[in-house]
């Protein structure tokens, strides 16, 4: 929720208060520069207590409220039957109308099974934007990705309210160039993570759904990030302002024909649901589950997780809860915008985006300039941010990079664990590093991984740059922190 204040300063307001604590530690920024230099660079790589801000990602590392602590205590284990599994299956059948539910242990394992049962060998899988495990899924079992997004979505400085939306028209000319009969099945996915969090509206899910009619073609709608999708359509898109986020989930969710989701994301917990109302496509999946995830009522979840799953999608359907992560990562872009840091606009959902092509446009798109600022920022801050640009993909069979669209740092925005305090101080390091951003050089990898490199990959930097940044910084800041 946003408030104004009396000297005119709007601000967005937490709506409920902390009532656990978890002890942070920022250390000094020379042992910040130790630590990126052990972690190979790779933000994934450093550990926690040396991190002060963990803005690496959304997933997993949300808050859970008191309810659904209390809710983890009556949970049941019982292998087969379990009441934890009904009450999870009752909650998201009543929220999203599938008759259906498939428990996964997270959203990957999800587009697994997905992949493994839809896609073969030779077929497409067109989307709104893919997503890095997405990708990876459909690329091992034989099939190509196609992105169908509209010009607008890759303009990192646009405003287009509805980013993640497909290209309908360029949707149909792929499906009659390659055939409906090669293509494996549609995807769009909510919140489109890789672009910025960018939102799809209601209406452009069914034009979707009326192309996949049209040829006969499964819709598969990946719901990871709807909360963030939910608010952003509640706020920019006419026909829904009066619409319950409860109504505008189940005029989405009706479109699909398998609806997927991680619920390290979706439901403030931790684990991976397949939905659908289609029986045929139940059992053709369902096999896989007992070999990969586990029996049927848990799928590879703690019992306890469920439990907090079904009370967070509950809470999923409260705006107040579902617009706090926006309406902080709509301030902190806002903050840095009036500092002159470029970000991704408009602001979208998971986190606050910045575009590092911009930043740091003296290095080469091949000396990683995301991963570069990434590591920088930490250096600055003690914050971890993603890289999401040509670190995050991978080479092609020759070996040669594969330039990504966009270079972007991603500062993650777990639901409802900053301060307002804390992103302003974020907001500060960011914006010195900005006014020094000529001292950030480039990276190189020292270990590179074949497979989703950005995970466990070590890079070096190409210069002495992280020591320069640090001496600059104390000059700059004196003995603060
Ligand atoms: C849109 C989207 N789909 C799928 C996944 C994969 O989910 P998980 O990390 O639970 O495997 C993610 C995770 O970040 C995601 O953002």
């Amino acid at each position: 929720m946003t408030v104004k204040f009396y000297s005119g300063e709007e601000i967005p307001l937490e709506m409920h208060k902390v009532r656990i604590v978890q002890k942070l530690n920022l250390p000094p920024v020379e042992e910040r520069v130790k630590a990126m230099k052990e972690a190979g660079y790779n933000t994934f790589l450093l550990q926690n207590q040396d991190v002060y801000m963990d803005m690496l990602t959304d997933s997993g590392v949300n808050a859970m409220s008191d309810r659904q602590q209390a809710s983890m205590l009556v949970a049941d284990d019982s292998y087969a039957g379990s009441t934890t599994f009904t009450r999870l299956q009752q909650k998201i059948e009543e929220i999203f109308g599938t008759k259906y539910f498939l428990p996964t242990h997270q959203g990957r394992a999800c587009e697994n099974i997905i992949s493994q049962v839809f896609v073969k060998p030779g077929t497409t899988v067109p989307m709104n934007y893919h997503f890095t495990t997405t990708k990876a899924h459909i690329t091992l079992n034989g099939g190509t990705v196609e992105e169908i997004f509209e010009d607008e979505a890759l303009n990192l400085e646009s405003t287009e309210l509805f980013k993640g939306n497909m290209d309908i028209e360029k949707l149909t000319a792929l499906i009659e160039e390659r055939g409906a009969d090669k293509i494996a099945f549609i995807r769009v996915e909510a919140g489109t993570n890789l672009i910025g969090g960018q939102p799809h509206s209601v209406e452009n899910l069914k034009q979707v759904r009326a192309v996949c009619d049209q040829y006969g073609l499964k819709l598969v709608y990946d719901i990871s990030l709807l909360a963030d999708n939910l608010h952003f359509i509640k706020e920019r898109e006419e026909a829904y302002k009066n619409a319950s986020i409860r109504e505008i989930t189940r005029e989405l969710s009706d479109q699909a024909h398998i609806l997927y989701f991680s619920a390290r994301k979706l439901g403030f917990a931790r684990g991976g649901a397949i939905c659908t109302n289609s029986e045929e496509d139940y059992l053709a999946m369902r096999e896989y589950i007992t070999l990969y995830e586990g029996f049927l009522t848990y799928g590879g979840m703690s019992v306890r997780e469920m439990e907090a799953i079904t009370v967070g999608l509950e809470e999923t359907m409260d705006e107040q809860y579902i617009s706090q992560g926006p309406k902080f990562i709509q301030y902190m872009s806002d903050e840095l915008q009036k500092k002159g840091v470029p970000v991704v606009l408009p602001a979208g959902g998971l986190g606050c985006h910045i575009d590092a092509s911009r930043f740091v446009p003296h290095l080469d798109q091949t000396a990683y300039p995301a991963g570069a600022l990434a590591a920088a920022i930490y250096i600055a801050s003690g914050a971890r941010g993603m890289e999401r640009g040509t670190m995050s993909e991978q080479r092609d069979e020759e070996g040669n990079e594969t330039l990504s669209h966009m270079e972007l740092v991603r500062m993650a925005m777990p639901r409802r664990v900053f301060t307002l305090s804390q992103v302003k101080y974020v907001v500060d390091r960011i914006a010195w590093l900005y006014e020094n951003r000529e001292l950030i050089g480039g990276m190189t990898f020292v270990e590179e991984p074949k497979v989703l490199r950005f995970f466990f990959g070590k890079l070096d930097a190409t210069s002495d740059w992280p020591e320069k940044l640090a001496a600059k910084f104390r000059e700059d800041f004196g003995d603060s922190l």
